[in-house]
Parts: structure tokens; C-alpha cells; sequence
């Protein structure tokens, strides 16, 4: 049998068709570069989502091995592998929403602009797979740099014929999660109770935070703003350094993406007032990209909500965020019409 049948575990075809189609209304999941830091705790998370009947998991190394491991878990999904290029397309039909993880991570010194000769070309040719499989799927790209990398998606899809600006999305989610963290820490709240708008983009002073927005409602000392905006602004960085070397974030980054991946699929599904932060076409500025809250339904983006009252603080923010998101989408949409 074809690779990605030996992949799916115990289960035989018809078994595997009929969990697929049976009793719970699941969702089609794919993620690419699921053998990765990020990817295999998101693979693993996406298994144990109530929500997803069946996850594919493609990478260009070690499915076989992840697949195995991960089909073993006694939840709902069924499983199943792909490895490597000629398999792309057998991941890609038929998926309601694909992530992407795939390419490589930052080491210290490196800002997120640094990967992109590499992740770029990856992220291009991922997208011409989904352009050409499963054009109406949702797509989460979470590859680095994200201000370019969704740029360069955007383009591969305009290039296809099937540009839906609702249906990409950028994953700025981890941004939001540490924000929260880091702003209860101050506060002496429990993370879960707090909600911080995080606007802009997803490198250094693209990630804007806007902190007189916090939920609860309440006010910070000018250092606390600072403290907090570059903390949030270097997140990646610290994590970065204190892992020396062998990676950015990705077990915090696999968290996001479930939480990020899972309100996409509730309003597919149909569930009412969804919102998120994330980074996609937009008019909430002149940029042609923004990250901003959206909200989530039937079809992906179905509403982008403005920026809201900000402080002097944020608005000086904002201009230098702007600057540098210009330069990184133009640089991507360059890239993907070369
Ligand atoms: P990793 O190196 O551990 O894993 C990347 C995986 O991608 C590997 O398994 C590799 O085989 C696979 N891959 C490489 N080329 C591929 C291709 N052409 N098709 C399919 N798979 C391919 O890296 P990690 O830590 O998982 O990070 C992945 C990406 O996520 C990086 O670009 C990183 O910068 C980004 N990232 C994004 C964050 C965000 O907030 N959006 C946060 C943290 C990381």
C-alpha cells in the first residue's frame, strides 16, 4: 500500500472512511511541517481536538515516525502521514483548514527577517499545493517572517485565481497569549481572565500591543508600559536565547496555534462572536496587510475591526510598526512575483 496508508495505524480503510465520515461532524485539519518543534506538540494537540475527524501530517522528514506515535492516542481524529514533495497534494485534498509550521526557526542574533530566504521559497510552494488542492481551505501560516510570508500566500493565490482574503490568515495568536501572561504577571491576575488587542504584525516593533485596551479594564504607570511593550515586543527573542541555539518558541507556539486554529474552526462551524487577533488583508490601515481583532465564521474573516481609541504612546507605536511592516510586505509580494 501507498506510504500514507501504512501510516494510519491500526485502522483499515473502510474503518478509517467510515470514522472519517461518522457520527461527529469533525473538521479536515492538514498541518505542514508537522515533524517540527512546532509541529509535532501541534500535531498532538490538533489529535485531541473534539472538533477535528481527520488530521494529516506532511512534512519533507520523520511523518512516518510522528504518525505512528501520534495515531496511537485514543481520541477521535484519524491519522494520517505524508512524506515528502510527491505526497503534498494526497495531504492537501479535501482539508477544511491548513496550518503551516514548516521552515526553519531563528537562532540568537537572527531577527525573523533573517529566515527568509529560506522559508519564503517553502511557503510558496505549500501555498501553489493548497492553490491547486483545497482552494477553499482556511490557511493559518505561522512560518517566519509572517509580515512577508502572508504577503508571498496572498500572491501564490491571486497567481491561482483564488485569492478569498477571508480564507488567509496570519498567526500572530502566540504575540496575544504572551501579552496576556505577561500583563496578568503585573497585574496579580489569573492570565485567563485577561484580554490585550495585539496589533500590527509579528516582528520587533511590528507587535504592538495596545495596553489601554487591556480587559479587565485598568491603567499602567509609564514603566509599566514600557517594561511591558518590550518584553512583548522581545518575547520570541528571550526564548531564543535561553534556548541557545536550538530553536525559537515552540511548545508556547504549538499552544497558540491549537487556540488560534481552534476559533478558526468554531466559526466554521457556526459559532457566534469568534474573535481573534491575526495578521491578514485588511483595510484597518493604508497597509494591504494588518494584524487586528477579526472575527471568525463561515467563511473565514468575515469582519475586521478597527484599531479603537489609542494612546499617544501606541500611535507613536504605530507609525514605527508601519514603517517596518511596509518594507516586509513589499518585500514578499517582490519575492513572489519574481
Ligand atoms: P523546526 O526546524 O523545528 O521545524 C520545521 C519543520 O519544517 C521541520 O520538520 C522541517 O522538516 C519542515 N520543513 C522544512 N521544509 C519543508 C517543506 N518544504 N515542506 C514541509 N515541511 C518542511 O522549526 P520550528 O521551531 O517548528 O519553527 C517553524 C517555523 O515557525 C519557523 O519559521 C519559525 O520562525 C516559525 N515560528 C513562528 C511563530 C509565530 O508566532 N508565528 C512562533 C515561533 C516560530
Amino acid at each position: 500500500p501507498p506510504v500514507h496508508l501504512q501510516m494510519e495505524g491500526n485502522l483499515g480503510l473502510e474503518q478509517m472512511k467510515c470514522r472519517a465520515k461518522g457520527g461527529s461532524a469533525g473538521f479536515k485539519v492538514a498541518i505542514l511541517g508537522a515533524s517540527g518543534g512546532i509541529g509535532q506538540p501541534l500535531s498532538m494537540l490538533m489529535k485531541m481536538n473534539p472538533l477535528v475527524s481527520l488530521l494529516h501530517l506532511y512534512d519533507v522528514a520523520n511523518t512516518p515516525g510522528v504518525t505512528a506515535d501520534i495515531s496511537h492516542m485514543d481520541t477521535n481524529a484519524v491519522v494520517r502521514g505524508f512524506l515528502g514533495q510527491q505526497q503534498l497534494e494526497d495531504a492537501l485534498v479535501g482539508m477544511d483548514l491548513v496550518i503551516i509550521p514548516a521552515g526553519v526557526p531563528r537562532k540568537p542574533g537572527m531577527t525573523r527577517d533573517d529566515l527568509f530566504n529560506i522559508n519564503a521559497g517553502i511557503v510558496k510552494t505549500l501555498c501553489e499545493g493548497i492553490a491547486k488542492c483545497c482552494p477553499k481551505a482556511i490557511v493559518n501560516v505561522i512560518s517566519n517572517p509572517v509580515n512577508s510570508t502572508v504577503p508571498i500566500a496572498a500572491e501564490v493565490f491571486k497567481k491561482a485565481g483564488i485569492f478569498d482574503p477571508r480564507k488567509l490568515l496570519g498567526v500572530t495568536m502566540l504575540d496575544v497569549v504572551r501579552t496576556n501572561t505577561f500583563v496578568a504577571e503585573v497585574l496579580g491576575l489569573d492570565p485567563r481572565e485577561v484580554d490585550v488587542p495585539v496589533v500590527g504584525g509579528h516582528a520587533g516593533v511590528t507587535i504592538l500591543p495596545l495596553l489601554s485596551q487591556v480587559k479587565p479594564p485598568c491603567s499602567f504607570t509609564a514603566d509599566e508600559t514600557n517594561y511591558l511593550t518590550s518584553r512583548i515586543q522581545n518575547g520570541g527573542t528571550e526564548v531564543v536565547e535561553a534556548k541557545a541555539g536550538t530553536g525559537s518558541a515552540t511548545l508556547s507556539m504549538a499552544y497558540a496555534a491549537v487556540k488560534f486554529a481552534e476559533s478558526c474552526l468554531r466559526g466554521l462551524r457556526g459559532d457566534a462572536s469568534v474573535v481573534q487577533c491575526s495578521f491578514v488583508a485588511s483595510q484597518v490601515t493604508e497597509l494591504p496587510f494588518f494584524a487586528s481583532k477579526v472575527r471568525l465564521g463561515h467563511h473565514g474573516v468575515e469582519e475586521i475591526y478597527p484599531l479603537g481609541p489609542l494612546s499617544e504612546y501606541e500611535r507613536a507605536g504605530l507609525d514605527k510598526a508601519k514603517e517596518e511592516l511596509a518594507a516586509s510586505i513589499n518585500k514578499g509580494v517582490a519575492f513572489a512575483k519574481k
